[in-house]
């Protein structure tokens, strides 16, 4: 055998024994537990919803997930009324969307708009940057900051289900500052002391993002090409996040405090689609 085909023998078995090891950890990661949702009946829940008439904010409703959960929000018609809280004014060329509220705030001065946060039944909290954007500080500032400031507002101003859109590993206790962040900003507001608060910890959110992140462009295209032989070890799509939040909106008697991982995201998501 010469020197070449030793060299190619040896890379081929390499990548053998790595593709193997990956594709194990995925199956193992596949097959994690999920938790159990009561069967749904899901136009009968959104008959009877509405029926409350009840109203909701979004955080973060000009961000990737935002996007869909108002999307999906207005398509169900499941509040009476629906208000965006964000920092800049949004535009609808949709006819659908014209009777959205928008409250525009500064972040910074909160307190000063307490009246933004007043009167909503439910809230959806989407909002998030990445360290690469705003640095450590902003990153804390608007993924823990902002994020605990609106839910004590909205706690205060009458809110009973609050929704955080938190993540994969999130862990006060971890030394990794995005997953000690999230898993803070979770414990926090658990203490506020909601009604129902849910937490979702979706993985790596599969969306054609308008925004450039490099990074996260090549995890997506490598887990998006996994994706269909293992939808939920790395990923999940974004549609899956919304439809879980709107179809946990539904469903009554849960655990006050509720962690949804990425594979109940998705079973949840599947269960209360249209
Ligand atoms: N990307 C992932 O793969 C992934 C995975 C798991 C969990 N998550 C988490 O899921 C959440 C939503 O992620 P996403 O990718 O859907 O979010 P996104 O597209 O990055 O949108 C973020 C939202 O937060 C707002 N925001 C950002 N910086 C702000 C600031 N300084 N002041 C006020 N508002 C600000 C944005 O408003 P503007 O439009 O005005 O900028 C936007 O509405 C985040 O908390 C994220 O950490 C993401």
């Amino acid at each position: 055998m010469s020197f070449e085909e030793s060299i190619w023998g040896k890379l081929l078995s390499f990548l053998a024994v790595f593709t193997v090891i990956v594709a194990a950890i995925f199956y193992y990661l596949e097959n994690t537990d999920s938790a159990e949702f009561p069967r749904m009946d899901v136009p009968v829940l959104e008959e009877s919803f509405r029926g409350k008439n009840k109203s909701c904010f979004i955080l973060g409703a000009s961000g990737e997930t935002g996007k869909v959960l108002l999307r999906e929000l207005v398509e169900r018609k499941l509040f009476t009324k629906i208000t965006l809280i964000g920092r800049r004014q949004l535009t609808f060329e949709d006819n659908a969307y014209e009777n959205l509220v928008q409250e525009v705030v500064d972040f910074e001065k909160l307190d000063d708009y307490a009246a933004a946060f007043q009167g909503h039944d439910v809230g959806y909290c989407c909002l998030g940057t990445t360290k690469a954007k705003a640095g450590t500080e902003g990153f804390i500032r608007v993924d823990h900051d902002y994020v605990l400031k609106s839910a004590e507002l909205a706690k205060a101003g009458g809110c009973s289900h609050f929704h955080l859109e938190s993540s994969n590993g999130a862990d006060k206790t971890s030394s990794f500052l995005y997953l000690k962040v999230k898993g803070q900003v979770e414990a926090d507001i658990e203490e506020l002391g909601f009604d129902r608060f849910s937490i979702y910890r979706p993985a790596v959110l599969l969306v054609d993002r308008q925004e450039r992140r490099p990074a996260e462009w090549m995890a997506r295209k490598f887990l998006g090409a996994l994706s269909s032989v293992f939808p939920t070890a790395m990923s999940i799509p974004i549609e899956s996040v919304a439809r879980a939040m709107v179809a946990n909106t539904l469903i009554e008697g849960q655990k006050k405090v509720e962690i949804l991982e990425n594979k109940d995201i998705y079973n949840l998501g599947k269960m209360g689609g249209k």
